[in-house]
């Protein structure tokens, strides 16, 4: 483990805005809490141990993600929170209250204050958007005056008032997903469970759900944990991310900063492609050594957004002196810092490959030499 994951990983956590003075301030800011988690389910092959020493929190209304690879325990730990799956290990708190010894009453209490949707829908085809809603509300012994209320207001929130009457099948993927969604919260839960809710839609309706979950997330003060394969989405509305593989936690922190500078191999290879590969054009062209003194020097300039400011180019590249191309690059803001990297070409600079890093330092968090070009 390199000392800045270990460094993230034991940091405390910032604290929450609205605190009981009556808690320790750590407990103070989990929603959800888990504490040795582990799950061994048995397989037909013998146990499978899908999660194992599982210590994280979750905090109130934050919007969290969990990536791993397929297979890593995402599904299982995120299951543990509505006990859709048990852990065989360790114990899960929300607001502090270990869920653990619940018996089916106050499960079907805690069901009801956190909401659930997936990536099949899971919309009963018979039954129009409007008694999808209205089900869950009917079988709560809801009357029917509350329930109408409700119904209207949900499918007003998710914007589908003018489908009441409509058929599943009769919907679009994210029409069906606003009414999973209008579904998950007819009993005002404070927690929002996402597995893979945008994975079966196009990019366009991936973007308008996740709108409609941050402004979900903004006006009730949900807590939404949320799964997803899709590194673009954990960029674009989640506040911290946790990473797994083979059930146990690798790497976690606020989005900026795991996705600025991923520290655990599973982290790099995910995000990898939101980063931009190298150019295959220039790969070839690449020569570890100068190959006359007029080749340019390539050099990589990654910014992990530890530094909020975007970067001064003039400032830069007079630093750098003689002839500065770049050849490829960005900046993206998550979250307030910048991150992103310049790929540049240095010529007829008085400095040397080594002195060229060096100076290219004092604006980039890391610089490589990536080598030489003619
Ligand atoms: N009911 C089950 N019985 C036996 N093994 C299971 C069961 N559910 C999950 N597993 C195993 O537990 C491990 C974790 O599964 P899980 O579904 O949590 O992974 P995941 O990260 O959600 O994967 P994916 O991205 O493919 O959905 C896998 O090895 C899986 O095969
Ligand atoms: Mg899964």
């Amino acid at each position: 483990m390199t000392a800045a994951l270990q460094r993230r990983l034991e940091t405390p956590e910032p604290r929450h805005s609205a605190e009981r003075t009556d808690l320790h301030p750590e407990l103070n800011r989990a929603h959800v809490r888990f504490i040795g988690v582990g799950k061994t389910y048995e397989g037909r092959q013998g146990p499978v141990a899908a999660l194992q020493g599982i210590d994280l929190s979750i905090r109130r209304g934050e919007v969290f993600g969990i990536i791993g690879r397929s297979g890593a325990g995402k599904s299982s730990l995120i299951r543990t929170i509505n006990r859709l799956e048990r852990p065989t290990a360790g114990r899960v708190l929300i607001d502090q209250v270990d869920i653990g010894e619940f018996d089916e009453d106050r499960l079907v209490a805690l069901r009801r204050r956190i909401g659930m949707i997936f990536q099949h829908f899971n919309l009963m085809s018979a039954k129009t958007v409007w008694q999808n809603v209205e089900l869950p509300l009917k079988v709560a012994g809801v009357p029917k005056a509350q329930r109408e209320a409700k119904v209207r207001e949900l499918l007003e929130l998710v914007g589908l008032q003018g489908k009441h009457a409509a058929y599943p099948a009769q919907l679009s993927g994210g029409q069906k997903q606003r009414v999973g969604i209008a579904r998950a919260l007819v009993h005002d839960p404070d927690i929002l469970l996402c597995d893979e809710a945008t994975s079966a839609l196009d990019p366009e309706t991936t973007q308008s759900i996740l709108g409609l979950l941050r402004e979900i997330n903004a006006r009730l003060g949900l807590t939404i944990v949320l799964i997803t394969h899709e590194m673009a989405v954990i960029r674009d509305i989640c506040d911290r991310v946790v990473v797994l593989e083979h059930g146990h936690i690798v790497e976690q922190g606020p989005v900026w900063e795991v996705f600025g500078d991923p520290q655990h191999e599973v982290s790099q290879t995910l995000l990898a492609p939101l980063q931009h590969a190298l150019p295959q054009e220039l790969q070839s062209r690449l020569q570890a050594r100068p190959p006359s003194p007029e080749a340019a020097v390539v050099l990589r300039l990654q910014f992990t957004g530890s530094h909020t400011d975007e970067p001064d180019l003039a400032a830069l590249f007079a630093a750098l002196g003689g002839r500065v191309k770049l050849l490829q690059g960005g900046v993206e803001r998550i979250q307030g810092h910048a991150l992103g990297q310049l790929l540049l070409a240095v010529s007829g600079s008085s400095l040397d490959a080594a002195r060229l890093q060096a100076r290219a330092g004092q604006w980039a968090q890391r610089v490589e030499v990536l080598g030489h070009v003619v």
